[in-house]
C-alpha cells in the first residue's frame, strides 16, 4: 500500500500526499480582481459574456477564447475536452465551435445534443459557465467557414480519425501528406464531417472571485424555452 494515501480509514488521519504539499497553501486569486457590479448587469448573459471577453483580450490572458466543452457519452458518463470559441450570437444566446462530427464529442453531441461550455480567466478570477441545447449548422454554412480555414487546419481536418488510436508519428506525418496532397488537387476540398455547433444557452453563469472569498456570481436562466423568443431572468447565487 502507498505511503502517499491522502486518508488513512483506520486512523481517520487526514495526511497530504507529496503532492498535496505542494499545492497546500497556494489558494487561488490571490491578486487584485476587478468588481462585479452585478446590480449593473445587462438584461442578457450575451453583452456582458462579450464584455468580460473583451477585458480578458485587453487584460493579456493567455487563449481566452479557449474554453472546456463538457458533454455525455452513450452511457452517461462526462467527458470534457478543451476548445476554441468561434463566435457568440450575444442577441440569441449562442456560443459556436467547430468540431468533427464523427469524433468522440461530435458523436456524443448526435446523440445527446446538451452540453456546457465553461472557462476561467485567472488574471481577472472569472468564471463563466454555460449550458445548454447544441445545435449543428447547415452542412453549406460549415463547409463555407471550413473554406475559410488557413491550409495547415484545413489539412489537420482532412487527416480525419480523430481520437482513434495512431501506431506512430510517422504514420500520422504520411496522412497529413496525402491530405496536402488532396488539397493541392482540390483547393475547395471540405473535410465530410466537419461541423459548426452552436451552444444555445438555456442557464449563464457569471462568477467573479474575490481574494476574501466575496465571490459573487450572476446566473442568468432563460425563460420562454420553445416559444422562439429570448428572455431571461437572472439571479444572485450564494458563493
Ligand atoms: C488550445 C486547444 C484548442 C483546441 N481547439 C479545438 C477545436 O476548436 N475543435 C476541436 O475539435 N478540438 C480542439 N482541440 C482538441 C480537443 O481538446 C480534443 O483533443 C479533440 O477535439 C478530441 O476530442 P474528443 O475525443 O472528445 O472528440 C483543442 C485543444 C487545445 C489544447
Amino acid at each position: 500500500m502507498s505511503e502517499h494515501r491522502t486518508s488513512d480509514h483506520r486512523t481517520d488521519v487526514h495526511r497530504l500526499s507529496p503532492v498535496g504539499e505542494l499545492l497546500r497553501d497556494r489558494p487561488p486569486m490571490v491578486r487584485v480582481l476587478p468588481v462585479f457590479e452585478a446590480d449593473g448587469a445587462p438584461a442578457e448573459p450575451g453583452p456582458l459574456f462579450v464584455d468580460w471577453l473583451v477585458n480578458a483580450l485587453e487584460a493579456g490572458v493567455l487563449d481566452p477564447h479557449v474554453m472546456t466543452l463538457s458533454t455525455v457519452d452513450a452511457d452517461g458518463v462526462p467527458d470534457a475536452r478543451v476548445l476554441v470559441l468561434r463566435d457568440v450570437d450575444a442577441a440569441g444566446g449562442g456560443w459556436v465551435f467547430a468540431a468533427e462530427a464523427d469524433s468522440p464529442k461530435g458523436r456524443q453531441l448526435a446523440l445527446s445534443p446538451m452540453a456546457a461550455l465553461s472557462v476561467y480567466w485567472p488574471l481577472l478570477g472569472r468564471q463563466v459557465r454555460v449550458r445548454g441545447a447544441v445545435e449543428p449548422a447547415l452542412p453549406a454554412v460549415s463547409a463555407d467557414e471550413f473554406r475559410q480555414r488557413s491550409p495547415g487546419a484545413r489539412i489537420a481536418a482532412l487527416v480525419g480519425r480523430q481520437s482513434e488510436p495512431l501506431g506512430s508519428l510517422a504514420a500520422y506525418d504520411l496522412a497529413a501528406d496525402e491530405a496536402q496532397l488532396l488539397l493541392d488537387t482540390d483547393p475547395g476540398l471540405v473535410a465530410t464531417g466537419h461541423t459548426l455547433y452552436t451552444l444555445r444557452a438555456h442557464e449563464v453563469e457569471f462568477w467573479q472571485g474575490d481574494a476574501a472569498r466575496r465571490h459573487v456570481r450572476l446566473r442568468y436562466t432563460r425563460t420562454g424555452l420553445g416559444t422562439g423568443r429570448v428572455a431571461w431572468t437572472s439571479t444572485l447565487l450564494w458563493p
